[in-house]
């Protein structure tokens, strides 16, 4: 079956450091992603998100060009420097003008907005305030900016993602280092990890008790996981493969969930693993109105706790120690410009097994895509390798769908190429390509098979 459920969202997504540009612009203060693309070596080619899409300028086009693919749905992220510049201070009235002019835009087309508060741009004084997200009260920080969004624009937004991916802030900013705020540990990441679950929870509260009545909306959070295949039968694969699913997706999933990380975190990772309160837990519990997923790859996972050899692919970073997982991929899967491989029955199993682990949840993904190296010819761009993807990965969330997983929407990576953080501008996972010297958008063949499916509500397209 090649249809999808009558009222399927179909939505595009997109984030504020990603594509919007006019960095000082409008008030707007600095996020650690300023701050860090700045640093010599950190970006590739030197590239920072300051032009970026130049979205702040041309957001009319851009919803234009969504209007164009037929999309009833799009997510973005509001900049917290745009709307409170230093983070805790003062409101821009400037920041919150330029978000509420979209939001209008998007209703206008029957676009309906989902919008992410914290798509990983900190403000920077919070950085060098409360040490980020290693802070004990930076999550009453975020509680204070989620309450000032609601207020300004939950009259018309009505669907509120808190976080974007915590896994990855956790892992690549605090555990791996590679993104901001660059720390190298094998505890912070359990840190911050548990402090963005806490602005996640305290945010949520704030809407449920102030605005949902009123407002009619809902709240939930985007978590990121690939999927682990066992790569053997074996029951020590078997397990390993659980236990990295657990380590990467139950780590942010099982509090929401079942109100506490999962039991192979904590026999694991001991002490440097923080405990919830009593009080925390209960606010934690049931705080998502829906399960968002982000999802890209799939790797195999095999038991690794007698190894010790040193060239193990170990893969998901500086904690991997406490998962002794080895991951690989098949080599005969084709791979992404990232280096992801393609895997469609993946996408499948990992629905399939969140259906089941937290019992039936309504599932948005909040993306899927890939990047590809496109080329314009003769001012066209067929990314057959994209629309490839797309039909795989669709497909395997039909099925998912059919054996009995609540999948309620999806979100296309990305509306348009933009800056992929530490890749710079290039990797492009746009349906829409973006020429950055004249910042030209245009719909690639992805975009226009995407627009025939959302007609039809169905993969049954031509193309
Ligand atoms: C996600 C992230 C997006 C985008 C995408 C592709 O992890 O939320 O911002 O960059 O990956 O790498």
């Amino acid at each position: 079956m090649a249809e999808f459920p009558s009222d399927f969202i179909w939505g595009t997504a997109t984030s504020a450091y990603q594509i919007e540009g006019g960095y000082r612009e409008g008030g707007k203060g600095i996020s650690i992603w300023d701050a860090f693309s700045r640093i010599p070596g950190k970006i590739m080619n030197g590239d920072t998100g300051e032009v970026a899409c130049d979205h702040f300028h041309r957001f009319e086009e851009d919803v234009q060009l969504m209007k164009d693919m037929g999309v009833n749905a799009y997510r973005f992220s509001l900049a917290w420097t745009r709307i409170i510049p230093d983070g805790t201070g003062d409101v821009s009235e400037e920041g919150i003008a330029f978000y509420s002019k979209l939001i209008d835009l998007l209703l206008e087309n029957n676009i309906t907005p989902w919008v992410t508060l914290y798509h990983w741009d900190l403000p920077v004084a919070l950085e060098f305030e409360k040490g980020g997200w290693l802070g004990d009260d930076i999550s009453d920080a975020f509680a204070h900016y989620a309450d000032v969004c609601f207020s300004h624009f939950g009259d018309r937004v009505t669907n509120w993602i808190t976080l974007n991916e915590p896994w990855v802030v956790a892992m690549l900013g605090y555990g791996q280092g590679v993104f901001p705020p660059g720390i190298v540990s094998n505890e912070a990441p359990y840190i911050a990890g548990h402090n963005l679950l806490l602005g996640h929870a305290k945010a949520v509260d704030v809407y449920r008790n102030k605005y949902q009545d009123k407002q009619k909306g809902q709240i939930g959070i985007a978590n990121n996981c690939d999927w682990r295949e066992p790569l053997t039968d074996s029951p020590d694969d078997l397990a390993a493969a659980e236990r990295a699913l657990e380590f990467f997706l139950a780590w942010f999933a099982d509090p929401i969930y079942k109100g506490d990380y999962p039991a192979s975190m904590r026999e694991r990772v001991g002490e440097r693993l923080p405990e919830f309160t009593a009080g925390e837990q209960a606010m934690l519990k049931d705080s998502s109105d829906f399960f968002g997923l982000n999802h890209y790859t799939t790797m195999y996972a095999a038991d690794a706790t007698n190894k010790n050899s040193e060239d193990s692919v170990y893969g998901n970073g500086g904690i991997s120690e406490d998962q002794d997982v080895q991951l690989s991929v098949d080599p005969s899967w084709s791979k992404t410009t990232m280096n992801w491989a393609v895997v469609p029955w993946g996408f499948q199993k990992l629905l399939e097994w969140i259906d089941t682990r937290y019992d039936h949840p309504p599932i948005i993904v909040t993306e899927n895509g890939c990047a590809f190296d496109d080329k314009p010819e003769n001012g066209e761009v067929h990314d057959a390798e994209r629309l490839d993807f797309y039909k795989g990965y669709l497909a395997g969330c039909r099925t998912a769908i059919s054996n009995g997983a609540n999948v309620k929407g999806y979100f296309a990576w990305s509306f348009m190429d933009n800056f992929e953080w530490v890749f710079g501008y290039s990797r492009r996972f746009g349906m829409h390509y973006v020429d950055f010297e004249t910042l030209e958008r245009i719909p690639k063949s992805s975009a226009k098979w995407y627009a025939r499916v959302i007609a039809k509500n169905s993969l049954d397209v031509q193309g």
